[in-house]
């Protein structure tokens, strides 16, 4: 049984921490200047969130009617993948319409009752921006086509002649981040093959031409137009892309670019000019913020090698957050935790900024499934370690200084769906990598609200439509019901969590320092007295500090931390 109580024990613990002043647990203030900067966003996959209207997708009525429970759960605020009119090849990443609503998700008098709502409620409202790409049936990207070589409109695009006897091969040797190559030849309006267009994603996803004026400011119109509505700020989609080498020069290394998904040709990312763009658009938002006092904020989809290089996104006149991906992606070890973890105090905590947490989103196998693969537990007694692992993992999250993102699901301890058949797919990566990865549509499986058959509450109306994926049969254990009425479940622990975040200064902004541990273990105190511990392994270790923990994530004997395990403590000798 997970307990919320304060430590009343006395105070000794053996890690020989000074004596440090009882902590003081006056909640921190709610003000609206740097509310980011802890905050914890919870994301909402349009798609898969809650169907109002019964055609089996989600949509954003859906999203108002789950606001109450967000609100309970105690999050901050939502980011909303984009609802955007599109043709869906990449699941709205392919935007045919910057501002409006595909009227799969509604309208924008339906988008701008769910901010109304979102703000009622006290949740802030960030919407995601797509700047490095929009759809192949984006009104300017058919004109491109339509002018033909050499039009103005091409301009705003990277449209280039192939290479070899008639320009039959691609300009240069880039791969998409999708699979195959990242060029496709167009046929010219006069029914000749022509020139070739560039796409770091799908072939339906255009790249931009940042370095064409009109590209920049038709996206400072774009941030215009939602700010205008009201929204708290955006999450940008492939935030260290945008501007490519201009001379599009052949990579050194293809190979090496499509390795992994994640992996960054350096030609095609993480270009000097990227920072004069966060710059214009952090004066943007800076410009809304004078108006009214709420700070608006950009957080990025920063996928860069080293946390130094990730720390040049985050300089104080760029972007507020980008999201550190390294702990996302360490594996359930110790000494990977806090060497990514130090890395980020390091490089990040540096510039002023705030770090930017996340364990798992619409991109990735989530955590309670990665976590029980690469290190099979030894432990008998632990039918679940992906999911012992992932409670311990999202202790230790929320307990670390800076602000976290929640994955829809992650606070039900949902596992990634593995075996949806092949014909149900629609991620373009099984597609286009000849249906070598299946990566991403296990996890964005529609959510399981209620009761023991699918569409488990998703879906409204009397004869609901079949969601979009297949719910398995076992997502009847996962519900919002089923885990709102065991206060076992993770919902429990992340509602706990959350509380205590919010209430407890400690667990605000401010210092980590690292205590001696046992391998396998990583404590660490945070402010006046609070401290966190998680252990990795599989053998139970004794506990950092004495006296009953305020949260666990799993049940504690007295005196012990059980493997795959994480615990806070209220600690009145220990300070960071
Ligand atoms: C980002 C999004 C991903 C999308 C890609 C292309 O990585 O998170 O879902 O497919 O960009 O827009």
């Amino acid at each position: 049984m997970i307990s919320a109580s304060v430590d009343n024990d006395p105070p000794r613990h053996p890690l020989g921490a000074r004596p440090v002043p009882t902590p003081n647990s006056t909640p921190r203030p709610a003000g609206s200047a740097g509310w980011w900067r802890d905050a914890v966003i919870y994301q909402v996959y349009v798609r898969s969130f809650l169907d109002s209207t019964g055609d089996g997708i989600g949509d954003l009525a859906g999203v108002g009617a789950g606001l109450p429970y967000l609100k309970r759960l105690g999050v901050d605020g939502i980011w909303l993948t984009p609802f955007y009119p599109s043709p869906q090849h990449d699941h709205g990443y392919d935007v045919a319409d910057y501002h409006d609503v595909d009227p799969v998700y509604g309208d924008l008098d339906a988008f701008d009752r769910l901010v109304r709502d979102a703000h009622r409620l006290g949740l802030k409202c960030l919407v995601d921006i797509v700047p490095n790409h929009c759809s192949s049936r984006y009104p300017l990207f058919l004109q491109a086509l339509t002018e033909g070589p050499g039009g103005p409109t091409r301009a705003m695009f990277h449209f280039a002649s192939g290479r070899g006897d008639d320009g039959a091969l691609p300009p240069n040797n880039w791969h998409a981040m999708f699979g195959g190559p990242a060029w496709t030849r167009v046929t010219e309006p006069d029914g000749t093959p022509g020139e070739w267009y560039l796409h770091m994603f799908t072939p339906e996803q255009p790249d931009w031409n940042w370095r064409e004026p009109t590209v920049r400011g038709n996206f400072e119109q774009t941030l215009r137009f939602w700010l205008d509505r009201g929204v708290d700020g955006f999450r940008i989609d492939v935030a260290a892309g945008l501007f490519k080498h201009p001379d599009l020069p052949d990579s050194p290394d293809p190979e090496a670019d499509e390795r992994t998904r994640d992996s960054v040709n350096p030609l095609a990312w993480n270009q000097p000019e990227i920072h004069e763009v966060w710059r214009d658009w952090r004066a943007i938002c800076e410009e809304y913020t004078a108006g009214d006092g709420n700070d608006r904020l950009l957080v990025g989809e920063v996928s860069v090698p080293t946390a130094a290089d990730q720390a040049r996104y985050v300089r104080p006149d760029e972007l507020h957050q980008a999201f550190f991906f390294h702990l996302l992606n360490a594996p359930w070890d110790a000494a990977a935790f806090q060497n990514v973890i130090t890395d980020a105090l390091r490089d990040i905590a540096a510039t002023g900024s705030t770090i930017t947490w996340v364990l798992n989103n619409h991109d990735q196998v989530r955590a309670v499934t990665r976590y029980a693969a690469p290190t099979p537990s030894q432990d008998a007694d632990l039918p679940d370690p992906g999911g012992a692992r992932a409670r311990a993992a999202a202790l230790l999250m929320l307990a670390l200084p800076g602000a976290a993102y929640v994955y829809q699901g992650e606070e039900l301890g949902l596992p990634e769906v593995i075996d949806l058949p092949d014909e149900a797919l629609t991620d373009p990566i099984f597609r286009r990598t000849g249906s070598r990865l299946r990566v991403r549509d296990g996890c964005r499986v529609p959510l399981p609200w209620s009761g023991q058959a699918s569409p488990f509450g998703f879906t409204a109306g009397d004869a609901p439509g079949r969601p979009w994926l297949p719910q398995p049969e076992w997502f009847a254990n996962h519900t919002t019901e089923r885990a709102i009425a065991d206060t076992d479940s993770f919902w429990h622990l992340y509602h706990e969590a959350l509380h205590l975040r919010r209430n407890l200064p400690q667990l605000g902004e401010g210092p980590l320092r690292w205590l001696d541990s046992p391998p396998d273990v990583l404590a660490f105190v945070r402010g006046d007295g609070l401290v966190c511990a998680v252990n990795f392994g599989d053998r139970q270790a004794p506990a950092p500090v004495t006296g009953t923990p305020l949260l666990t994530s799993r049940p504690c004997p007295p005196g012990i931390l059980p493997g795959n395990t994480a615990a806070w403590w209220i600690c009145e000798h220990c300070t960071a």
